[in-house]
């Protein structure tokens, strides 16, 4: 295997969650046991405040602050670990999704007084199309959760993933008296504190030491042990290979804010993680140690600034070696490109980089080169499967304004659609423009890039769609049919394959029914 010491010391990952469950505490955890930043709050430029929900402009700021850190790289333990931000904002899932794409594994917190909430549902589907493997740790053990068992099923049935403790919390609440590690068989006393130090550890290879009853009381001693033999009856040793195959999850319990269970769970994360794996293309199955380079876009984050139009896309080393000033061979546009100021993202500056690895991403400055799911490679043509599209949420008619800025107007929306800020759509046998978006906040930024960036003023009209489905079928003539007959909902997305909008979901429940010689597809692939 090519490079092979700089592929099995990376670690690319993402951390996710409903938004306030943790995320963003737990990440400053993490830097700080990689010391990559000193100070606990150093990450809070990261997150977008909850508050500015109305105002996109703020949003967008605050995004671009978040530029620095959509990357966090890393060392511990002789890993080199690259953490992928999420945005936490709900109108930006799509960006979400589309960074599990970038990941090997992912890290999925729950808060433990919530439980499962709607966010972590969806971005489990993502994982789960992907088979990625996915750590949980369950928050806030510090205060008044669930019960441990009852969360655990919650957690298995509405994820449809099975769980396996890795740790076990002993109370939670104001009664929270530590975890107790099911693997290494000790435990881990709690006490509030914010430092970052550990806590009181201690060994206990026999349960049945007295010095659980000392340590604990004698009610918390006897539940442990009626707990853990119940968990060692059902759950056994842990499956590595399951959890690669992202069946198994193995679970954590702590609480960020109080940096307890964190490092138990950093611990076993380097060593169970995957590093970076061989990935499936149009062509052929790409070996991660391959020699020769391959990468690709999945992200691309546009500057709203207008006295700093740059673009950065974000790419994904999958194989060989990135280097800088070299030229690689951009598949789309048949094109080769080199790239003078290439960049990684270390957690306090943007550093000009010579080279990068598989797991690594890096960013390249574009002029309008690159949208998402673009491949760049030493020479061969051939894309990385497996980058879904999702259905947007809402959907709305593209008006233009100013009929004398037409061409500027496609031009722009072509490019802001490349970028994955929204998704367009063409109505089926006509020209009507649908923008598709999952959060209403996108449609204000694509009013303003317009005007600001391609002079093109346009509005937007409501449609009455709720739902985006791809049609495909072994009779073609059926579908042609279907969409003619359906024209008032029938549309074709960017790249022309055929698109249902539904109404509700009764509606599409009952075309579903009705054309059984149709596929309705709820997401598509950017690449097939
Ligand atoms: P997010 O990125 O997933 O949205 O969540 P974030 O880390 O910002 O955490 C959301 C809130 O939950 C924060 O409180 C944070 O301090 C708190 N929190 C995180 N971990 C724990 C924990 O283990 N126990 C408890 N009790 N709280 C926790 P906030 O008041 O919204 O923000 P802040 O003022 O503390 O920054």
């Amino acid at each position: 295997m090519k490079f092979e010491k700089e592929i099995n010391r990376r670690k690319t990952f993402a951390i996710i969650s409903h938004p306030d469950a943790g995320k963003t505490t737990l990440t400053e955890k993490l830097l700080l046991f990689g010391g990559a930043i000193q100070t606990a709050g150093a990450v809070k430029s990261n997150k977008i405040k909850k508050h500015a929900t109305s105002d996109f402009m703020e949003i967008e700021r605050q995004r671009g602050i978040s530029v620095a850190t959509s990357v966090m790289t890393f060392e511990y333990e002789g890993f080199l670990i690259n953490l992928l931000d999420t945005p936490g904002h709900k109108d930006f899932a799509e960006d979400t999704y589309r960074t599990l794409t970038a990941v090997d594994s992912v890290i999925l917190v729950i808060d433990s007084v919530n439980g499962v909430e709607d966010q972590t549902r969806r971005l489990m589907e993502v994982c789960r199309m992907r088979d990625t493997p996915v750590i949980v740790f369950v928050n806030k053990m510090d205060r008044d959760g669930k019960n441990r068992f009852d969360l655990l099923e919650e957690v298995e049935n509405e994820l449809k993933l099975s769980l396996h403790p890795m740790t076990w919390p002993i109370n939670s609440g104001k009664d929270f008296k530590g975890v107790y590690n099911l693997f290494n068989k000790s435990l881990r006393l709690f006490a509030a504190s914010t430092k970052g130090e550990a806590d009181d550890t201690v060994a206990i290879s026999n349960l049945n030491d007295p010095i659980l009853e000392q340590k604990i009381g004698d009610r918390d001693a006897a539940q442990l042990r009626e707990d853990v033999e119940l968990i060692d009856g059902v759950y056994g040793e842990l499956d590595a290979s399951q959890y690669l195959s992202g069946q198994v999850a193995p679970v954590f319990f702590g609480s960020a804010v109080n940096n307890f269970g964190v490092q138990e769970m950093l611990d076993n994360f380097i060593r169970i993680a995957p590093i970076p794996r061989s990935r499936q293309t149009s062509n052929r199955l790409l070996e991660v140690g391959e020699e020769k380079f391959s990468g690709f876009i999945f992200k691309i984050h546009a500057n709203l600034d207008p006295k700093h139009r740059d673009r950065i896309a974000f790419l994904r080393v999958c194989s060989g070696r990135f280097e800088r000033n070299k030229y690689f061979h951009h598949v789309r546009l048949d094109k080769d490109l080199r790239f003078s100021n290439p960049y990684s993202f270390l957690a306090r500056s943007k550093d000009v980089i010579e080279d990068a690895y598989p797991g690594d991403v890096v960013g390249l400055f574009d002029t309008g080169n690159f949208k998402i799911g673009d491949t760049l490679t030493e020479g061969e043509d051939f894309y990385f499967t497996g980058i879904p599209t999702f259905s947007p949420e809402i959907f709305k008619e593209l008006v233009n304004k100013d009929p004398m800025k037409t061409k500027q107007l496609e031009k722009g929306i072509s490019q802001l659609t490349d970028e994955g800020v929204a998704q367009l759509f063409t109505q089926f046998g006509g020209n009507k423009k649908i923008i598709g978006c999952v959060g209403d906040l996108q449609f204000e930024v694509i009013q303003y890039r317009l005007l600001q960036e391609y002079s093109a003023a346009c509005e937007f009209r409501t449609l009455p769609f709720y739902k985006a489905c791809w049609l495909t079928s072994n009779d073609p003539k059926k579908l042609e049919d279907f969409l003619r007959f359906k024209q008032q909902n029938s549309a074709a997305d960017k790249d022309g394959n055929p698109v249902y909008l539904a109404q509700s979901e009764w509606f599409l429940n009952t075309e579903i029914t009705n054309n059984p010689d149709i596929v309705f597809h709820f997401s598509s692939e950017v690449h097939k």
